[in-house]
C-alpha cells in the first residue's frame, strides 16, 4: 500500500500532460517531438524488440516521406474524388498479385496493415456463407494472433489445432479433422510469425478444395520474401495462387516491402469471392458509404508511399534486399547451431528464427542477453511449446550477426551460472495476482503496479523477469495483467 508509482511512470516516465493552450512555432514543436522520439527504439540498425524494417537505403525513405506529403490531404475513402487513389491501389494490388501468381480474374484491396487483411479475409468468408448459423474458423496455434481477433469480432467459433511439435507447422490430419460443415475459412502461413516455418499448404489446400472450404493464406510477413527467394533460386515450398485450392493470400508492405507502417495487401482469386469483404450503406442521411475495408477516411499518403517505394526498389531491388535478408539469416542459424545450450525451433523458411535453450534456465538467458544491451522480442511458452526469443532478420542485420552470436554465446555462460527466473520471491507474488484477478474489481493498472514494485520488477527497466512471471501464469490471468498493463499505459485523465 502507499506506493503511488503507476505503470506509466514506471515504464515511460511521466510526461507533462494538458491542453495545448498557445500555439506553439513549428521549429519549438519539432524540438518537442524529438526530445519525446529520444527515449524510443532507433526502429532500425540491430535486429530489436521492434519489428522495424529499414532497408538502409536513404532514397527509399526520402522518396516514401515525399510521396505521403505530396497525398497529405488526399481522403482514401474518396476514389472518385482522388482517382489517382484508385489507380495507385490498383497498381499496388496487381504488383503483389503478379509476385503471388494471381490469376486472371483475382482482385485485391490495400488494407492498413496485416491484421486488418486477415480480419478483412475472415468478414469475407463469413459472409459468402449467410446459410451457416454458427460459423467456424480453423487455425492453427501457430496462426498469427490477429486470427483470434478475427473470430472475436466476426462471431466466428475459433477451432484450434496442434503443430507438429519438431517442425512447428500445423499437422495436416489435425486441419482435416477440425473442418466441418460449418467452416467458412482454414487459414494456413507462409510462413508462420512464431516459428517462421511454412504450413503444408498444398496438403491443406486440397483437402479445402475437395470439401468446399476457403482457404487463405496468411503471407503477411514473408510474403513479400518467399517470391523473390525462389526468383533467386533457393528452396521455397510451393504457398501461392499456383497452389490448387488457395483461395486468398494477404501481403504486408510495411514489413519486407519495406513501406512506411500501414499497407497491406489482401488479394481473392476471383472477385466474387472478395464482394463480401465490401461494407454498402446507403439508408442514412448522410454521403452514400462504400468501404472496401474497416476504416472508412484513410490516409492516401500510406498508399502514395507504398506505391512509391515499391516503384524505386523495383524488383531488382527486392532481389537483392531478399539475398542480403536471407544470407544473414543463414548466417545466424549456422552460428547458432555451434552454440551449446541454444537451439533453432523448426527450420526457418524465410527470414524469422525462434530460439530457445536447452539445457538452460530460459529467462535467466532473456536476461543476460537484455543486460548485454539486446532487447529481443521473447515469445512465452505454450502447452508442449518452449518459451523462444524470436528474431525478425532484415536486409541491415547482416553486418551485426556475429555480434549477436557473441552476446548469445555470453548470455548463455552466463545464465549457467544464476538461479532461475522468476525467483521465489517474485513466485508468490503470482498468488496476490490471481487474487486480485478473482475479485470483483479484476487486475487494475495500480494494483498490477503495487505488486511489480513489491516484487522489485520494472524498477531498473529490465523485461525479462517480468516476462518470466508472465511466462508462469495461466493463459487467462496472462491476458488479465497484460491488459491491465496496457491500460495503465494510458491511464484515465
Ligand atoms: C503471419 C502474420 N499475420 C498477421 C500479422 C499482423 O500484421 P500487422 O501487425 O501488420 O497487423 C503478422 C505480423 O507480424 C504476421 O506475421
Amino acid at each position: 500500500m502507499g506506493c503511488r508509482a503507476t505503470v506509466r511512470e514506471l515504464v515511460v516516465g511521466e510526461a507533462g500532460v494538458g491542453m495545448f493552450a498557445d500555439g506553439r512555432p513549428m521549429a519549438e514543436v519539432l524540438a518537442e517531438l524529438e526530445a519525446l522520439h529520444a527515449g524510443d527504439e532507433p526502429g532500425r540498425g540491430r535486429p530489436g524488440v521492434a519489428n522495424t524494417f529499414d532497408s538502409g537505403s536513404a532514397s527509399v525513405e526520402q522518396v516514401a516521406v515525399r510521396a505521403f506529403d505530396l497525398y497529405l490531404h488526399v481522403n482514401g475513402l474518396y476514389p472518385t474524388s482522388f482517382p489517382s487513389v484508385a489507380t495507385l491501389e490498383h497498381q499496388v494490388v496487381a504488383a503483389v498479385g503478379e509476385m503471388v501468381h494471381a490469376p486472371p480474374g483475382a482482385a485485391g484491396s490495400w488494407t492498413s496493415g496485416g491484421t486488418e487483411s486477415c480480419l478483412l479475409a475472415a468478414k469475407a468468408a463469413r459472409d459468402a456463407r449467410p446459410d451457416i448459423e454458427h460459423p467456424e474458423i480453423v487455425f492453427a496455434r501457430s496462426a498469427h494472433a490477429a486470427w483470434a481477433k478475427a473470430a472475436k469480432y466476426f462471431g466466428l467459433e475459433p477451432v484450434i489445432v496442434d503443430i507438429d511439435p519438431v517442425r512447428m507447422t500445423a499437422e495436416v490430419d489435425a486441419v482435416e479433422r477440425a473442418i466441418t460443415d460449418r467452416t467458412v475459412l482454414v487459414v494456413v502461413s507462409a510462413p508462420s510469425y512464431g516459428h517462421g516455418v511454412v504450413d503444408p499448404i498444398p496438403e491443406i489446400a486440397t483437402i479445402c478444395a475437395r470439401l468446399g472450404v476457403r482457404c487463405h493464406v496468411d503471407a503477411c510477413i514473408g510474403g513479400w520474401v518467399l517470391p523473390f527467394a525462389e526468383q533467386l533460386g533457393r528452396p521455397v515450398p510451393d504457398w501461392d495462387f499456383r497452389v490448387p485450392g488457395v483461395d486468398s493470400i494477404s501481403v504486408d508492405l510495411h514489413k519486407y516491402g519495406y513501406a512506411p507502417k500501414g499497407c497491406s495487401i489482401v488479394l481473392y482469386r476471383t472477385a466474387a469471392m472478395r464482394r463480401t469483404q465490401y461494407f454498402v450503406a446507403s439508408d442514412w442521411t448522410g454521403y452514400p458509404v462504400v468501404n472496401s475495408t474497416m476504416q472508412s477516411s484513410k490516409s492516401g499518403g500510406l498508399i502514395a508511399a507504398a506505391w512509391a517505394v515499391l516503384r524505386h526498389i523495383g524488383a531488382d531491388g527486392y532481389r537483392a534486399l531478399v539475398t542480403r535478408t536471407l544470407d544473414a539469416t543463414r548466417e545466424l542459424v549456422d552460428g547458432i547451431a555451434e552454440i551449446d545450450g541454444l537451439r533453432v525451433l523448426g527450420t526457418p523458411a524465410t527470414s524469422l528464427v525462434a530460439v530457445t535453450t536447452d539445457g538452460v534456465d530460459f529467462f535467466p538467458f532473456l536476461d543476460e542477453l537484455e543486460r548485454l544491451g539486446w532487447a529481443v522480442q521473447p515469445q512465452l511458452s505454450q502447452t508442449g511449446i518452449p518459451p523462444t526469443i524470436h528474431l525478425t532478420m532484415t536486409a541491415t542485420h547482416g553486418p551485426h550477426v556475429a555480434d549477436l552470436l557473441g552476446a548469445l554465446r555470453a548470455a548463455v555462460l552466463a545464465a549457467r551460472a544464476r538461479g532461475p527466473l522468476p525467483t521465489a520471491e517474485q513466485l508468490r507474488f503470482v498468488d496476490e495476482l490471481a487474487a486480485q484477478a478473482a475479485s470483483d474489481a479484476g487486475v487494475s493498472a495500480d494494483g498490477l503496479t503495487e505488486l511489480m514494485v513489491k516484487a522489485g520488477l520494472l524498477t531498473d527497466g529490465r523485461m525479462a523477469p517480468v516476462h518470466a512471471l508472465l511466462d508462469t501464469l495461466p493463459p487467462q490471468l496472462r491476458e488479465n495483467v497484460l491488459l491491465a498493463f496496457f491500460e495503465g499505459l494510458n491511464p484515465p485523465l
